[in-house]
């Protein structure tokens, strides 16, 4: 019979794993976000967009400062490996992919699918398994054309699904996603996303006019893990061609809502079949930067080729001066550190937003924050 061990030359120690059996990395706490974020890691984070991840080219992405690489292996589906060789550390990123393996750049080690290290060409080029030897390997869905990891706990994984994107797939909406890198964390982006009154500063005239500023009223519930704001103001429209949103004078309904911990949708409606609603996925990448992936999903009828070729350029300049401001508070946090805020009624929205997130960022211990509905006042 064939031995399938020939001698090193050099024997390697064998990698420690963790107690439980897994890869090192999975239990060693780097002093990295993904490590010092409470429960935040529990949750399904997008990865990358399902297109980017090829059996061609290895694709790099950085959720809370854990290093990933994704490809498709063999079979076809993603998988999303730590992105440091076992061997001197290098970026498998960097590497190539060949017969659904992954090659590290520096001195070839080669590593399967599933993380398993096949080929060491100092020891031969022969495949096969070396024991014991393995890359953390992070769990993967691919949904809605996002391709979604899981760097929590795996038995929690289970728990938890990734966020189903609205109307994705159905009969008379159509849909388009953008990607934008942002300075900020998770919690001061969200509430840029919820947030009504910088629409007339940051976004004048593009979205709403300051000059135009009317009085209004909003209900705030806050569930477990939710955040629902209904607007009302039945004269509230927003600068887009209204013959194109609104060509029958229905009243505009303004719903926000956020996930925990990490997605906010806006819904604005004319009536039942005409509307569009953004939904926004935040993955942080370190604790102030980001990559934002943005859902435009949209039923305008018969306006709908029409909206599909008006609607990027408009949504990308209003996303740019979003990135804009971001970048404009980010900066200034930094400069004075400790994060101090004062607040209005408006402002109610951030408090049940933070008070969610900084519970989960607390690691949950003591009482979660009570379930909640409030009426608010403000002028938008
Ligand atoms: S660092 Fe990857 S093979 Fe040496
Ligand atoms: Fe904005």
């Amino acid at each position: 019979m064939q031995s399938h061990a020939p001698t090193p030359s050099i024997p390697v120690p064998a990698i420690a794993g963790c107690p439980d059996g897994r890869p090192t990395d999975a239990c060693e706490t780097r002093p990295i976000m993904r490590f010092r974020c409470g429960t935040l890691n529990e949750n399904w984070y997008i990865a990358a967009l399902s297109r980017q991840v090829t059996a061609k080219k290895p694709f790099a992405s950085t959720i809370m400062e854990e290093p990933i690489v994704l490809f498709r292996g063999a079979d076809g589906r993603a998988t999303a490996l730590i992105d440091r060789c076992l061997h001197r550390n290098a970026a498998l990123s960097k590497g190539d992919l060949f017969d659904g393996c992954i090659g590290c750049p520096y001195h070839g080690w080669t590593y399967n699918a599933e993380g398993e290290l096949v080929i060491v060409p100092s020891e031969s080029p022969e495949k096969r398994a070396r024991e014991g030897r393995r890359l953390e390997r992070f769990l993967v869905r691919e949904q809605d054309g996002f391709v979604w990891v899981y760097l929590g706990t795996p038995e929690r994984a289970a728990e938890k699904e990734p966020f189903r994107f609205p109307h994705a797939g159905e009969e008379g909406w159509r849909s388009y996603v953008m990607l934008t890198p942002f300075d900020g964390d998770v919690t001061d982006l969200v509430e840029n996303f919820m947030d009504v009154p910088h629409t007339a500063f940051v976004h004048s005239g593009w979205f709403r006019k300051a000059a135009n500023v009317k009085r209004a009223e909003a209900t705030i519930e806050r569930t477990a893990d939710a955040v629902h704001v209904e607007y009302f103001q039945p004269d509230d429209s927003i600068g887009f061609s209204k013959w194109l949103l609104n060509p029958d004078g229905r009243v505009m309904t303004h719903t926000d809502r956020f996930f925990m911990p990490n997605l906010t949708r806006v819904d604005y409606m004319w009536g039942e079949r005409r509307g569009f609603v953004i939904t926004s996925q935040i993955t942080p990448i370190t604790p102030e930067r980001a990559m934002v992936y943005t859902a435009i999903t949209f039923r305008f009828g018969v306006f709908n080729p029409l909206a599909r070729w008006l609607l990027p350029p408009y949504t990308r300049t209003v996303i740019q001066q979003d990135v804009r401001i971001m970048e404009v508070q980010t900066g200034n946090l930094r400069r004075f550190g400790a994060r101090r805020f004062s607040g209005t009624a408006a402002d109610e929205i951030h408090r049940a937003i933070e008070s969610l997130r900084d519970h989960a960022a607390a690691g949950e211990v003591g009482p979660p924050p009570e379930p909640r509905s409030t009426r608010i006042e403000f002028w938008m």
